[in-house]
């Protein structure tokens, strides 16, 4: 049994009180999905800044519908509501990617669009999602990672885990380490974009000099992410911005065809 004392809520909402005054943190011992449960908050009208972590999720979402498995002190589940009106929402979750691995370690990698990598397996998964209401935005930010190991079932890789690169780092401290910086990023990407971010991305970005195939067809090697953090293939037929769509890296023996 987790106790919820042991979650860094007080010193993360000291450090983002100055920010944003009416932010909460909030610690549940269990709930379906920290995600679903904030944007039910949002269509509800909520608007106040908050984190929700929870220990424990039941029903755990991850991309393209996909289930996010997570086990109680194993895995960090947590998801952060904001009231955001960027100029342009391009590169969120790529910014949401980058602010984790710069503040846990340089060794982890950032497959595009939002997976948190070390050596070839994925480390962590973003969830952005947004509610609008009368010309508002909403965004909800979800964040897992896996702090130690879990199991393969279902997935094709093994998933690589935090212990891995910081073994005495538990859920609680990850926290307090990964909150206030993401936040910071979040707010200055309402006030800037992904641009200034870019060159941080390419330098960990895990596709980049490799052959990748993506959901809709398209087969190409990967160059690098443009100002928008849209990712740039080089195809049969040319360069294409993907700016959507779910990548997957070829095995190294056919990487040398398109
Ligand atoms: C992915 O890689 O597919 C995204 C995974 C996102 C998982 C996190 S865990 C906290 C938050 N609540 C959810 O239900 N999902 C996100």
């Amino acid at each position: 049994m987790i106790s919820p004392i042991a979650w860094p809520a007080e010193a993360i909402w000291a450090q983002i009180f100055p920010l944003l005054p009416d932010f909460t943190v909030e610690v549940l011992p269990t709930i379906d999905s920290t995600n679903s449960e904030l944007m039910r908050r949002a269509r509800a009208g909520q608007q106040e800044p908050s984190l929700l972590v929870a220990d424990q999720q039941t029903a755990g979402r991850g991309r393209m519908g996909r289930v996010w498995q997570s086990q109680p002190g194993d895995s960090l589940t947590f998801s952060i509501s904001l009231p955001l009106a960027p100029q342009d929402w391009s590169g969120l979750s790529l910014a949401v990617g980058l602010s984790l691995a710069e503040s846990l370690h340089p060794d982890i990698g950032l497959k595009w669009p939002n997976d948190l990598w070390f050596q070839d397996r994925k480390l962590g998964g973003i969830l952005v999602e947004a509610a609008s209401m009368g010309g508002r935005s909403q965004v909800v930010v979800g964040v897992g990672l896996n702090i130690r190991p879990r199991s393969a079932d279902g997935l094709n890789t093994a998933p690589a885990a935090l212990a891995e690169l910081l073994p005495d780092l538990t859920a609680h401290a990850c926290l307090a380490r990964v909150a206030p910086p993401l936040i910071k990023t979040l707010l200055a990407f309402e006030a800037e974009g992904f641009a200034p971010l870019q060159a941080r991305f390419e330098s960990r970005d895990v596709l980049k000099g490799r052959r990748v195939d993506t959901s809709d067809g398209q087969l190409g090697l990967a160059l690098g992410v443009g100002r928008t953090g849209a990712l740039r293939l080089q195809t049969a037929t040319g360069v294409q911005d993907i700016v959507s769509a779910e990548v997957s890296v070829r095995p190294l023996k056919s990487e040398n065809t398109f």
